[in-house]
C-alpha cells in the first residue's frame, strides 16, 4: 500500500492531505480564506498568493500529526501544478519540490482538473473508466469522457463563463456576498421557479458548447427591474429561476453529448458546484433515463480539496509516473490538449 502527501494551492484553498491506494484519507486539513477575500467580492490572486505562503508548511505539518506520521513514511509527494492562480500554484509546487528534495521520494504535479475529473473514483472504488464527466467548478464547464488517467476527451465547454462563475456574479447582483454559489442555493430554496422568465443559452443548439454569459446578464436584468419597480418576484425567486434555467442547460447539453457516444459505465459529476444538491438530483434522474449509475463525489470532494490532488498522484505513482524538479508551474494545463479552442474557453473572466 502507497501513501502520497497532496497539496492543493491553486485558488482561495490551501489545503494538504494523505491519502492511501486503498482509498483512505488518513487526515487532511483545509484552510479556507473566505473571509480575507470577502471585503473585494472574489478572489483576489495577490492576497491568496500570500496567505498560502503564510498557511501551507504549517498546514502539512499539522496534517502529518493528525495521521500520526513523519514525512519520510509517506511514498510520494503530489501538488497541484496548475491550472490557477499562478501565484498560489507556485507556493504549493515549490514547496512539493523541497519535500521531495529533502526527502529524496518522487514528486508528482497534478492538473487540479484531473485532482476534480478522478475523485469520484477515489470516494467510490467501483467506479472504473470510461466515464462521461460533468466537471463544473469556479473556472470550468465541461463535458468529458475520462478514458483513464490523463486521458481526457473533451465533448464540450463553455465558450464564456463557467458555471461557478455564473452563480457567483448572479449571487453578486442578488447582494448575496462571497462565495456566492452555495448562498444562491439556500436561498433558491425558499423561491418560485415558475416566476421569471430567463433564457437556456445555446439549448436546442446543434454545437455541443455551454454559454452561461446571457443567463447571468439576465438575471442583472430582472434585479434591476425589481429594484426600478414593483414586480411580482422576488429575489429567491430569481433565485429559483436561475438555478432552474442553469440545470436546463446542463441536462439539455448532457443529453446532446450523449447522443453518439460509445457505451459508459457512469455519469458522474465533480467540482465545485457538484456540491449543489439541485444539480446534483437533476443528474440523477439523467443517468437513471440513459440506464446509467450515478456518482458524486461526497460535499467535502467537490470543492477544492487536497485529497483529490493526492489520489491523482496515488493513480500517477501506481502507473509508475513521476515528475523531474524542473517541472514548470502552468496558469492554463487543458486536459485534453487535442481540443479546439472555442471563444472564452471556460477561463475565468
Ligand atoms: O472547484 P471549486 O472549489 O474551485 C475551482 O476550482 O473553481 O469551485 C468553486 C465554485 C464557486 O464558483 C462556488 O460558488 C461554486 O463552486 N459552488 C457552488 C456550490 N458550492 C460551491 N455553486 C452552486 N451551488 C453550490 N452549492
Ligand atoms: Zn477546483
Amino acid at each position: 500500500m502507497k501513501i502520497v502527501l497532496g497539496i492543493e494551492s491553486s485558488c482561495d484553498e490551501t489545503a494538504a492531505a494523505l491519502v492511501t491506494s486503498g482509498r483512505a484519507i488518513l487526515a487532511q486539513r483545509i484552510a479556507s480564506q473566505d473571509e480575507a477575500h470577502r471585503p473585494y467580492g472574489g478572489v483576489v490572486p495577490e492576497i491568496a498568493a500570500r496567505a498560502h505562503a503564510e498557511r501551507l508548511a504549517p498546514l502539512i505539518e499539522g496534517t502529518l500529526i493528525d495521521a500520526g506520521m513523519k514525512l519520510d513514511q509517506v511514498d510520494a509527494i503530489a501538488a497541484t501544478a496548475g491550472p490557477g492562480l499562478i501565484g498560489g500554484v507556485m507556493v504549493g509546487l515549490v514547496t512539493a519540490k523541497a519535500l521531495a528534495m529533502a526527502t529524496g521520494k518522487p514528486l508528482i504535479a497534478v492538473n487540479h482538473l484531473e485532482g476534480h475529473a478522478l475523485s469520484p473514483r477515489l470516494a467510490d472504488a467501483s467506479l472504473e473508466y470510461p466515464y462521461l464527466l460533468l466537471l463544473v467548478s469556479g473556472g470550468h464547464c465541461q463535458i468529458l469522457l475520462v478514458e483513464g488517467v490523463g486521458r481526457f476527451r473533451r465533448l464540450a465547454t463553455t465558450i464564456d463563463d463557467a458555471l461557478g462563475e455564473a452563480f457567483d456574479k448572479s449571487a453578486k447582483v442578488l447582494g448575496l456576498g462571497y462565495p456566492g454559489g452555495p448562498a444562491l442555493e439556500r436561498l433558491a430554496l425558499e423561491g418560485d421557479a415558475r416566476k421569471v422568465a430567463l433564457p437556456r443559452p445555446l439549448a436546442g443548439s446543434a454545437e455541443p458548447h455551454f454559454s452561461f454569459a446571457g443567463l447571468k446578464s439576465a438575471v442583472l436584468r430582472a434585479k434591476q427591474s425589481m429594484d426600478q419597480a414593483a414586480v411580482a418576484y422576488s429575489v429567491a425567486d430569481i433565485a429559483a429561476s436561475f438555478q432552474q434555467a442553469a440545470i436546463d442547460c446542463l441536462m439539455d447539453r448532457l443529453r446532446r453529448a450523449f447522443v453518439g457516444l460509445g457505451s459508459v459505465n457512469a455519469l458522474v459529476v465533480a467540482g465545485g458546484v457538484a456540491a449543489n444538491k439541485a444539480i446534483r438530483a437533476a443528474l440523477e434522474t439523467l443517468a437513471a433515463e440513459q440506464g446509467l449509475a450515478f456518482i458524486a463525489p461526497p460535499l467535502e470532494l467537490c470543492t477544492d480539496n487536497a485529497a483529490m490532488i493526492a489520489w491523482a498522484g496515488v493513480e500517477r505513482l501506481g502507473m509508475g509516473q513521476s515528475d523531474p524538479l524542473d517541472v514548470a508551474a502552468r496558469p492554463r494545463w487543458p486536459l485534453d490538449p487535442q481540443a479546439e479552442a472555442v471563444r472564452g474557453a471556460g477561463v475565468k473572466a
